[in-house]
């Protein structure tokens, strides 16, 4: 499906954001691993968080949904049931990344996980190393890439370094520390999102983190209770985008996480000197067991370069298509660094925004590792391509907003695997 983006008078209003991906990933699986229910309020209602639902549901929780709560009945930590189908994770890379983690613990269970086509180009490779040292047998296909077979077994603890911030094998490699005999450690070279580590708190797991060193301990039971998701950063990071860039806009959006893990693009924003009031969490040295919320304020301004080092990059990992589009607007030129990681997630994002960009108007260039932008002041318009990655998407949207003649986006349906309303959502704010 194509839509139609034209440059737009100004977005005002009160916007709720869709519920956070990560986090309702995560209580699903965690809902999944308990023996008691737990009640989950404002499960995202998505194509990526609903693959999540069908995958436990086939490892034999039951779920019931009543409106946006669910209540999960799992099977506990050690008795997923065997699967005669593979798992389909859909575009879901994060159910990708953390579930093996969780069956790897089923002894003497075996598990195939699958996915579309753009699954089917996300590595494995990198969950499938550390869990092969707890003692668990994994086949990827080529040795990197879905399908990928999970063999379950008696896991031992393990101390891995990761070579690249990752929470999703941070995450994987935690869950099966929780089955795993002894205590399980992993070292990161960044901080990155840590929504797996409150939530084991919550669950009452023995959690710690050291600087940038996670233990974990193992144990017999979750006991989680209840979990409430708040509104996903990354999903109004690009109404937030559009607050900034369009003229005339003044946007509220109502009870947004604010994670320290998570709002590095707010961070960068406000470097930018754009304008966005909240009351953003602090960065703190032990593992919180709250998602702290917060109501965010956003106005149009003129913006300033920026540089984005290779320390920022998890922690506004998924904004950094935003970071280009902000910079083509910006005063200066604006620089991210140490971003290689772009090029893994559900498109080549390097690629995609650089290329998208250019088509309409930017003076963006790739580099091995992030991009540069000179800022123009404004951006033309034209045609964009999603390649199917509902971030690339949603980037073309408010392009197009900002933009001097409008931006058609090709393939603007993948905006539903993290935000199904997306388009409905900037139409009514920008009056259209
Ligand atoms: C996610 C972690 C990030 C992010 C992804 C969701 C998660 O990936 O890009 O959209 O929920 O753990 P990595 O931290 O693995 O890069």
């Amino acid at each position: 499906m194509n839509a139609r983006f034209d440059p737009s008078a100004g977005l005002s209003g009160k916007v709720e954001v869709p519920a956070d991906k990560s986090i309702s990933h995560r209580a699903a699986l965690l809902g999944a691993m308990s023996s008691d229910p737990v009640r989950i309020e404002n499960y995202l209602e998505a194509a990526d968080t609903r693959s999540t639902l069908e995958a436990v549901r086939s490892l034999g929780a039951l779920v019931e949904e009543r409106g946006s709560e669910l209540i999960i009945r799992g099977t506990g930590l050690r008795e997923a049931r065997e699967t005669d189908e593979p798992i389909d994770v859909g575009n879901a890379g994060t159910l990708l990344r953390l579930l093996p983690g969780w069956l790897v613990a089923q002894d003497g269970r075996s598990f195939t996980l699958d996915g579309d086509a753009s699954i089917r180009r996300r590595p494995v490779d990198r969950i499938a190393a550390p869990l092969r040292q707890m003692g668990a047998e994994l086949e990827a296909t080529a040795g990197r890439f879905a399908p990928l077979h999970v063999h379950g077994t008696r896991l031992h603890a393990i101390s891995y370094e990761l070579e690249v911030a990752s929470a999703q094998v941070k995450s994987c490699v935690l869950l099966a520390g929780l089955a795993a005999d002894g205590s399980t450690s992993v070292t990161e070279p960044a901080r990155s999102r840590d929504h797996t580590e409150r939530m084991l708190l919550r669950a009452g797991v023995p959690i710690e983190r050291s600087g940038l060193k996670v233990t974990v301990l193992n144990v017999d039971e979750l006991q989680l209770e209840r979990v409430r998701i708040p509104a996903d950063p990354s999903s109004a990071a690009f109404l937030i985008a559009a607050g900034v860039l369009v003229r005339g806009s003044r946007l509220l959006l109502g009870d947004v996480g604010v994670n320290w893990t998570r709002t590095g693009f707010l961070r960068i924003l406000r470097r930018m000197e754009g304008i966005v009031l909240g009351d953003l969490e602090e960065s703190s040295e032990r593992i919180t067991p709250e998602e702290p919320v917060s109501d965010l304020d956003v106005a149009h301004g003129a913006l300033e370069g920026t540089v984005v080092e290779a320390a920022e990059v998890p922690l506004a990992i998924d904004e950094l298509p935003l970071v280009a589009l902000l910079g083509c607007f910006a005063e200066g030129e604006t620089i991210v660094k140490g971003a290689q990681e772009l090029r893994l997630k559900e498109s080549d994002r390097i690629a995609g925004v650089v290329d998208g960009l250019r088509g309409l108007g930017a003076d963006i260039e790739a580099t091995p590792d992030g991009f540069a932008v000179r800022g123009t002041g404004g951006l033309r318009g034209g045609r964009i391509d999603s390649l199917g990655d509902h971030r690339l998407a949603m980037v073309g949207a408010v392009a197009g907003l900002a933009s001097s003649e409008g931006v058609e986006v090709i393939g603007m349906e993948a905006a539903a695997v993290s935000y199904p309303g997306f388009v409905a959502d900037i139409r009514r704010l920008s009056g259209g």
